[in-house]
Formats: structure tokens, sequence, C-alpha cells
């Protein structure tokens, strides 16, 4: 099975597609693969504004498995920025993304919005298509209401003459986060294109629950569950010694990658593009980090590691009290120190 950690904007930066991949390296099923993905990344920012939005395409030479994803509604923006991308970096796909639901969106013809005008967006695709060489992928969900599900259903058969890629997200816009799903949708889809990588998106909850519900698609993207929970893409259930380890290699690697970033944006040249780090100097960096031979006390990747910590840390034991001194942390050593104690006072 091909195993996919799904984009998730704020959560699969360069630091924690490290460590899914050296989960998955220590723990896979040998028959698997594990494919990772960026966080969204405007297309047009990055044509005008590149110094916005270039942290998104951070990436170390270890996670060479990775596909750019873009959004935009429009055609020339998401050229040049996927032509760009190509050139300048060692992405091995680009995903345009028609996936992203709320009603800000819906207004403007990006992500999911881009469905709206089905044979304009057909067009968009065949015209990113032509003009790059790698492979080219579109992640999308079954659209706005029941009613509309054939037209998208014949939308996604058009649109595989230009991608070799879809990640389906089962529900419809109107079924927000509910738990109907249509699962039938996703696997006659599947039928009818052989020929076209089809991803399984939405409410993966374990390993084994990929395993039950690939049938015939060739793919599975866990997301929410993926957060702060990097053995869901193998078969190894973690002990609480795999996650404080876990833990801390994160949040060192999460430092080190930004201060990497913050190196390489003072030297930013757009004609060059972004400076990428070596997984060995990231290496080196997290372990100067973590003894404490720099000083980070500057550094923002503590604060901003909160959203995995808390889900890292669901289940164990009198966590409350943790999750709440979680907060006042304001820098890597406060953070350190309150995650030692608290774990001490586990073990
Ligand atoms: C915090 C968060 C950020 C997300 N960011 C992106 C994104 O950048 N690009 C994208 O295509 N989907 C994004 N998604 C959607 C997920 O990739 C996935 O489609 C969605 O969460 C449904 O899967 P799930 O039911 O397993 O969570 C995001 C989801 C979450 C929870």
């Amino acid at each position: 099975m091909k195993i996919c950690l799904a984009p998730m904007d704020w959560v699969t930066d360069c630091a924690y597609r490290i460590i899914c991949k050296q989960i998955f390296q220590t723990h896979w099923n040998v028959d698997d693969e594990l494919m990772l993905w960026t966080e969204f990344m405007s297309a047009d920012w990055y044509t005008h504004n590149p110094s916005w939005v270039i942290k998104h395409l951070l990436k170390s030479d270890f996670d060479h498995e990775t596909i750019a994803q873009i959004f935009w509604w429009n055609t020339d923006s998401l050229i040049a920025c996927a032509v760009d991308i190509q050139k300048k970096y060692s992405y091995s796909w680009i995903e345009l993304n028609m996936w992203c639901p709320s009603p800000k969106i819906m207004k403007c013809a990006a992500w999911s919005g881009m469905l709206k005008d089905k044979q304009k967006t057909l067009s968009i695709l065949k015209s990113i298509s032509s003009q790059i060489d790698l492979p080219f992928s579109l992640k999308t969900r079954i659209w706005l209401t029941q009613d509309d599900i054939q037209e998208q259903f014949d939308f996604l058969l058009e649109a595989s003459k230009y991608v070799h890629l879809i990640s389906v997200h089962g529900r419809t816009y109107k079924q927000s986060h509910s738990w109907d799903v249509d699962r039938n949708f996703i696997y006659k889809l599947k039928e009818q294109l052989p020929d076209t990588l089809i991803i399984w998106n939405w409410w993966l909850s374990s390993y084994q629950d990929c395993v039950t519900k690939i049938n015939n698609l060739d793919w599975m993207m866990p997301a929410q569950r993926a957060i702060g929970n990097p053995w869901i893409l193998t078969p190894y259930v973690p002990t609480n010694q795999d996650v404080i380890e876990t833990i801390f290699k994160h949040l060192d690697l999460s430092v080190a990658c930004e201060l990497h970033f913050k190196q390489a944006i003072q030297n930013y040249d757009h004609s060059h593009g972004l400076e990428q780090p070596t997984y060995e100097n990231l290496q080196h960096l997290a372990k100067d980090i973590s003894n404490n031979t720099i000083n980070v006390d500057h550094c923002h990747a503590p604060i901003e590691f909160r959203k995995y910590l808390f889900r890292y840390i669901n289940g164990f034991p009198n966590n409350k009290a943790c999750k709440k001194n979680i907060p006042q942390a304001r820098n890597y050593k406060d953070l350190k120190k309150t995650l030692s104690n608290y774990f001490d006072s586990i073990s």
C-alpha cells in the first residue's frame, strides 16, 4: 500500500515530514511506500511576494518523494508558480488544491471555488499540465450537495486527462465535517479510471483503517489523525517512551528548521530560489539545540509546536495539568522544562 501524509497547513512542514519519514523507515510494513505533501502555498503570492510564502517550500534532501501543493484561480500565476518550482526545487510532483472549503473561499474562484466553473477549471488543468514535465495531481472533494455529485464525477473523468493522480475527499461541501461520506463515489471513480492514481482522503483513524478501506484504490491518505501521530503511517503501535523521544526530536528539528530558514531568507534571491537544508546539517543543528550550545530563546517554533504536542500526549496519564502548563512556556527552555517535569512525574 502507498500511504500518504495529507497536506496540512501549519502541520506538514519540513520538520514534521522528516519525523514522519524517520518513523516510517523504522516501523514500516515492507510492502508499503510513503508519499509526503507540503502545506498549500498561494501561487499568486509566490510569484509576487515570494518571501511571504517561500517557507512552505523548505525541504531537506531526506524527504525526497514530496508533492508541492499550490492554489490560486488565475491560470498565469498557477503556471508561473508550477514552472518555477519545477525549475528550482527538487519536488517529485506538483499538485493543485481544489479541496479547501469555507464560505469566504467559495466567493473567490480558488480552492474548491474552482469547481463552480468546471469548463474553465478543465482548461486551467490542461494549461498547467502542458507546461510542466513533473507529474501533476489534484486534490478535491465530492462537491457541494448530493445533487451535483454526478456532475463532479463526470468532471473528474474529464480532469483525469490532464492529471496523474486525484485525491478525493468523500464529503460534499454541505456535509462539512459530518460522518456521512460517500465511499462508493471513490471506488466507482477508480473503476472508471484504472490508469489514474486515486487516493482516499477522509477520516482514516489508524493504519488498520487504511488497510480495511483501500479496496480497489491506489493510495490512502490520513490527515487530522496524523497530527502528532506519525505512527499512523505504519502498523506499529508506539509505547509512551517512543512518543516522548519523538516529541523531543521533533521539537529540536522544528527549531533547527526555523534557524535554517531565518538564515536562508536573509540570503534569498528569487532567481536562484531558497537555499535548502541538508538532512545532515539539520541533524547537527538539532543536536546543538538539544545540548543548549546555541541560544534559541528568540525562536517561535516551540510556540507553534503546541498543536502537535496536545495530540502527541493525548491518552497520557494526568495530562490535563501538563496541557494547562504548556501555553505558559514562552520559549524552548521553558517548554523542555515543562515537558521533562511532566514526563518525570509519570515515569
Ligand atoms: C490543520 C489542517 C490543515 C489543512 N491544510 C490543508 C492544505 O494545506 N491543503 C489541503 O489540500 N488540505 C488541507 N487540509 C485538509 C486535509 O488534507 C484533509 O483533506 C482533511 O483534513 C480531511 O481528511 P481527515 O478527515 O482525515 O482529516 C488541512 C486539514 C487540517 C486539519
